[in-house]
């Protein structure tokens, strides 16, 4: 980042950057709620080549328990990326940069969750980057707060959160790893789509402000399409379709018309002896 010089060319004569993108255009995202069995909530975020887990467990009992708050609960983020998950391998355990990160998610999270119904709890959020391209805290930051959804940890709303930045004295959305280290600018951004609040924003590099307004509103407006994405994948996990359910009503139609069947030859057999014969 801030204008490292490189032979590669980052955006071409056609105006299409090194993956053949737009300037405006995102990476491919998916996005998958529920995918582990033991964490309360959990997410998996596959953002062009970026492949992050979250998992959420509480509010549960505060460790350490100096960092208890009587008044409400806190949100605890650990972001790791692993060791495999980058070209060079990565040193294991935390390291500056990770902390960085953890810090400004935990931030942005305790905005969205309602922490004053669990006062004295944690809720921890922990988010592996398992492959990374560029954009990791972005993905982690969707990821995480997909899966505190998934948790059912009251939220005023989830937040949504991209990047954008500067390369080739262009304005560019979603940046990868070359446009991150040969470019001149890079700024995450989180929002809650709901009310419009800002809750990530940082800057690296140089931008004028009118540059830093249009990467700001490129970056917003991608946040929105990213927290469609976002919804989505908790109501492909949580919402049943009348046909997914149809053959589940088909049965229980069966067996209460049996049982009603049953119920009326159990009332003829209990029918006394000196009724029957007809009086
Ligand atoms: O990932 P993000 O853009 O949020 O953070 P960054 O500090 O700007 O890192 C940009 C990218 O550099 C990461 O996504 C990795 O692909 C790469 N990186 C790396 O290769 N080795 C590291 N130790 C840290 C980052």
């Amino acid at each position: 980042m801030g204008g490292i010089t490189t032979d590669i060319k980052l955006i071409d004569e056609k105006g299409l950057r090194l993956d053949g993108r737009r300037p405006d255009e995102l990476r491919p995202l998916k996005i998958e709620a529920g995918v582990l069995r033991r964490a309360d909530g959990s997410a998996y975020v596959e953002w062009g080549e970026n492949k992050v887990l979250a998992a959420v467990y509480g509010p549960r009992e505060c460790h350490p328990r100096h960092r208890q708050n009587p008044a409400r609960a806190i949100v605890q983020c650990n972001y790791n990326m692993a060791s495999f998950s980058v070209s060079d391998r990565k040193r294991p355990g935390p390291d500056r940069r990770s902390q960085e990160i953890s810090k400004i998610i935990s931030e942005a999270l305790e905005h969205v969750v309602f922490t004053h119904l669990f006062p004295r709890t944690s809720i921890d959020v922990y988010i592996e980057v398992l492959q990374a391209n560029a954009g990791t805290r972005c993905a982690g930051l969707t990821a995480a707060s997909v899966a505190l959804a998934d948790a059912g940890v009251p939220m005023k709303d989830l937040i949504a959160s991209c990047a954008a930045g500067k390369v080739a004295d262009t304005i560019i959305l979603d940046l990868r790893k070359e446009e991150d280290n040969f470019g001149q600018a890079d700024v995450p951004l989180g929002i809650v789509p709901r009310t419009g609040e800002i809750v990530l924003l940082q800057m690296d590099g140089d931008l004028t402000v009118e540059e830093f307004n249009t990467a700001l509103t490129m970056a917003t407006d991608a946040c929105y399409r990213i927290y469609e994405t976002q919804k989505d994948a908790l109501r492909q996990k949580y919402c049943v379709s009348k046909d997914d359910i149809a053959g589940d009503i088909e049965e229980a139609a069966e067996n209460i018309e049996e049982s009603k069947k049953e119920n009326e030859l159990e009332q003829q057999d209990d029918v006394p002896d000196d009724q029957e014969g007809g009086q």
